[in-house]
C-alpha cells in the first residue's frame, strides 16, 4: 500500500526520525487539474494553466501540510498544547491535528473576521477560542506572548516545521506536471506559504518565477510598509504585517517574479469564474492568484510558459461570500409545474 500522509511520503526530505510520533489525517497528494478556460481567457494555450487544489486537504486548506509536521514535532518535544493566531484556516487545521494528537489547542481569532466554516471547524474540534477585538497582526502578537508559557508550541508559520511541511506542495507539483512550472502563482498573507514553496522548489533544483498576490487593501509587500488597518473580502489574507516578509521578498527576487495586488472586485470576479467556468469552488483568498493572472492579461503581460495557481482553501469554508452571487431561486409546491 502507498504511504498515507505527506510525512510518510516525503520523510527523506523532512526533519523527522523513527521516533517522531506522526500525527496525520492523510494530507497532501492533492489534485493538479488543467484550467483550459482560464488559459483561454488569458491567451495561453490549452494546458497552459493548472490549478493545485489545496482545498482538498483534510481540513479544507493547505495548512494541513504544515500542521501535520508542526503538531507531530510538538508532540515529539513533549508539548501539552498548541497555540496560534489565525484568520481561520490555521486555527481549523491546528484544532483538528491537536484533537488527533490529544493536545490542547488555543486559538486567537480576529473577532468577526473569520469565515463561518472555519470557525465551525475550530468549535467542533474542541479548540479553546479567544476572540480578539483587533486584526490578525494584533492577535498574532498575543499568541506569540502566550506561547512563552511552558508546554505550548506556537504553530503559526513562524514555526519552521510549518514551512518544512508546506514545501512538499512544490515537490508534488513537479511530480504531477512531470516538470517544474515556468510560473507559480499563489496568494500571499502572512507569507509563509510563498516562503515554503520557494524553499521546496530550490531543494529539488527548480526555479519557477514566483508570482505572489495580495489583496489591494492588505498589500504591505507591494507598498513596502506595514498596513495598519488591512481590509479585504478575502479574510484569509487580511494581514498588514507579514511575519515572513523578508523570505517572501527573497522568493520574488531570486526567482525573478513579482508580488502584486488585486482589488476585491478582481478577486470576486476570479472566484466566480473558477466556480462557473471551471467547476472549481475555492475561497476568495484562493482566487487572488487567478485574479492576478487576469490582471496581467489585461495589461498584456502574461508570462510565457506553463503557470500553476495554488488554490489554497475550499469554497465551502466561506459560505457568507456566496450570498453575493445568489440567483433568483424559484419556489414551487411539490409536484408543481416547473418551466425550463
Ligand atoms: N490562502 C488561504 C486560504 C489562507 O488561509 C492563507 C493564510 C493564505 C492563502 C496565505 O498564506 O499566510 O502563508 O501567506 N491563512 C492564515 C490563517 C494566515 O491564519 O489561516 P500565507
Amino acid at each position: 500500500m502507498k504511504p498515507v500522509g505527506l510525512i510518510a511520503r516525503w520523510k527523506d526530505r523532512l526533519p523527522v526520525t523513527a521516533k517522531t510520533p506522526i500525527v496525520t489525517l492523510g494530507e497532501g497528494n492533492t489534485p493538479l487539474v488543467r484550467a483550459d478556460r482560464v488559459a483561454q481567457a488569458v491567451g495561453l494555450p490549452p494546458g497552459g494553466v493548472h490549478l493545485k487544489l489545496e482545498g482538498l486537504n483534510p481540513t479544507g486548506s493547505f495548512k494541513d501540510r504544515g500542521m501535520t509536521l508542526a503538531v507531530s514535532k510538538a508532540k515529539e518535544q513533549g508539548a501539552t498544547g498548541v497555540l496560534c493566531a489565525s484568520t481561520g484556516n490555521t486555527s481549523a487545521s491546528a484544532a483538528a491535528y491537536a484533537a488527533r494528537a490529544g493536545l490542547r489547542c488555543v486559538v486567537f481569532l480576529p473577532a468577526g473576521k473569520v469565515a463561518a466554516g472555519k470557525l465551525s471547524q475550530a468549535v467542533m474540534h474542541g479548540a479553546e477560542i479567544v476572540e480578539v477585538t483587533g486584526n490578525f497582526d494584533q492577535a498574532l502578537a498575543m499568541a506569540m506572548e502566550a506561547a512563552k508559557k511552558k508546554g505550548f508550541a506556537l504553530v503559526n508559520s513562524s514555526n519552521p516545521f510549518r514551512i518544512e511541511g508546506q514545501k512538499t506542495g512544490a515537490f508534488e507539483i513537479v511530480e504531477q506536471l512531470g516538470r517544474a512550472p515556468d510560473n507559480h502563482f499563489m496568494p500571499v498573507g502572512n507569507a509563509g506559504n510563498i516562503t515554503a514553496y520557494w524553499k521546496g522548489y530550490k531543494e529539488i533544483g527548480r526555479a519557477p518565477r514566483m508570482f505572489g498576490w495580495q489583496a489591494a487593501g492588505a498589500a504591505p509587500l507591494v507598498l513596502g510598509h506595514p498596513v495598519k488597518n488591512p481590509q479585504t473580502v478575502a479574510t484569509a489574507i487580511r494581514i498588514g504585517n507579514p511575519v515572513s516578509w523578508k523570505t517572501a521578498i527573497d522568493a520574488r527576487d531570486e526567482s525573478g517574479g513579482e508580488i502584486g495586488k488585486v482589488t476585491d472586485a478582481e478577486i470576486l470576479a476570479a472566484y466566480r469564474f473558477l466556480a462557473h467556468e471551471e467547476g472549481v469552488f475555492c475561497e476568495p483568498a484562493s482566487a487572488a492568484p487567478v485574479a492576478g493572472l487576469f490582471k496581467l492579461a489585461k495589461a498584456g503581460r502574461v508570462p510565457k510558459g506553463v503557470a500553476v495557481c495554488v488554490l489554497t482553501g475550499h469554497g465551502l469554508k466561506d459560505p457568507g461570500t456566496t450570498e453575493r452571487f445568489r440567483p433568483k431561486i424559484r419556489r414551487v409546491k411539490a409536484g408543481g409545474a416547473v418551466r425550463l
